[in-house]
């Protein structure tokens, strides 16, 4: 339980008066707003691996539902909630899918900075799965997962979200094999026209070509790069493109899919780090030799979920349309996907800490909710 509620607020639950320009305290019954406090949830244990947040398996004492806390991240921010945290909270407020994890209120500290965001629990996620896992899945049970992420990531599009973070790690599963995407921290709107965004978004190893690249917008098709990296992984039982560096992700890329060039993508040469850097030759595509055993239509499916040009790279509806999930082994049935061992909930997952080397390590010794509040403010990429 978090501490007693009657201690007074601390000094970051002062506000400025807009008449005087004075500090002026908070009145007792405005403290929380319309939220409820996060003292009303039991810590049962830290669940998140993540690199930047948080995140708490908790009972709420009001019914003694089991739900996932996720501290929101509070950057350099003065005046109130980071604009990525409002993000991730409106996108999960507008957005409500079978196969994107539901948020199911917003709860509050003591302390003007500590939001944290109620979601349904989720027994694991993707990357301890694969980390503790003995054998591959099979091809059905990644078909199965395969469908629930492209149906996910339609329903987002759909939405004009992009999510711009996928990766083993921000799927979680339910017991009853009900993939959901999570972690909407980087997620971003599109419109038109798009506007710029920064590159350096979405982990390495998932990272779409276009933006190793630097290209100034960002597309829905930087989710189907990466969902294709998911496929492979899942197919292959180890990462696709584990890259170090973003010029040895490039490499591995060429690697694979051999050199793109101006025929197959017209846009690249205008993209600025094109301008001084002449990528590695390399005139194959190694995909088949990559996945031997895969049919004709899985084959074609990734070759179109790695499409150089985004424009041309697959939609997740014309996936979802693929004739891989229609031809045997067919999608087994969520229902029958087997349970896993909680070892998420045990240990740290090396998977997750190979891909923290890319980030901003930072020390999570710390262990109990009210530890929560007194987190250090952080920075992400974004
Ligand atoms: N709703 C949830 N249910 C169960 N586990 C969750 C849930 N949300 C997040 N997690 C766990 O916490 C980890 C970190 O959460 P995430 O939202 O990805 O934040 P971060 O920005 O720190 O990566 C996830 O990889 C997953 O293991
Ligand atoms: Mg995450």
């Amino acid at each position: 339980m978090m501490q007693d509620p009657s201690i007074p607020v601390n000094k970051k639950g002062v506000l400025t008066s807009f008449l005087t320009g004075q500090p002026m305290p908070i009145p007792e019954k405005d403290n929380l707003g319309k939220c409820r406090s996060v003292s009303e949830f039991e810590k049962l244990n830290r669940i998140g691996e993540g690199t930047y947040g948080i995140v708490y398996r908790a009972r709420d004492t009001r019914n003694g539902e089991v739900v996932a806390l996720k501290k929101m991240r509070m950057e350099r921010e003065k005046d109130g909630l980071p604009l990525s945290a409002i993000r991730e909270i409106t996108l999960l407020l507008n957005c409500q899918h079978e196969n994107i994890v539901a948020i199911k209120e917003v709860v509050v500290g003591r302390s003007l900075e500590s939001v944290f965001l109620v979601m349904e629990y989720c027994e694991q996620d993707l990357a301890s799965i694969l980390d503790n896992m003995p054998n591959p899945f099979t091809e059905a049970q990644v078909k199965c997962i395969g469908l629930q992420v492209f149906q996910g990531l339609a329903y987002l599009h759909k939405h004009y979200y992009i999510h711009r973070d996928l990766k083993v790690s921000n799927l979680l599963m339910t017991d009853r094999g009900c993939v959901k995407i999570a972690d909407f921290g980087l997620a971003r709107r599109f419109g038109e026209p798009i506007k710029p965004m920064t590159p350096r978004v979405v982990t390495l190893w998932y990272r779409a070509p276009e933006l190793l690249l630097n290209s100034p917008t960002h597309t829905t098709a930087i989710d189907i790069w990466a969902a294709g990296c998911i496929l492979g992984e899942l197919l292959l039982h180890k990462p696709l493109l584990p890259g170090r560096t973003e010029v040895q992700q490039l490499d591995m890329i060429i690697e694979l899919l051999g050199t793109p060039h101006a025929a197959i993508w017209p846009e690249m040469d205008q993209l600025p780090a094109l301008q001084n850097f002449t990528l590695k030759s390399q005139p194959y595509n190694n995909l088949k030799n990559k996945f031997p055993y895969l049919s004709p239509a899985g084959l074609r499916l990734l070759n179109f979920l790695f499409m150089y040009d985004p424009a041309k790279r697959a939609t997740a509806e014309e996936c979802l349309q693929s004739s891989y999930f229609r031809e045997q082994p067919l999608p087994c049935d969520s229902k029958l996907m087997p349970s896993f061992p909680q070892h998420r909930n045990m240990k740290s997952s090396r998977r997750e800490m190979n891909q923290q080397d890319q980030r901003q390590q930072e020390s999570q010794s710390n262990d109990g909710l009210s530890d929560l509040l007194q987190l250090p403010k952080r920075n992400r990429v974004d």
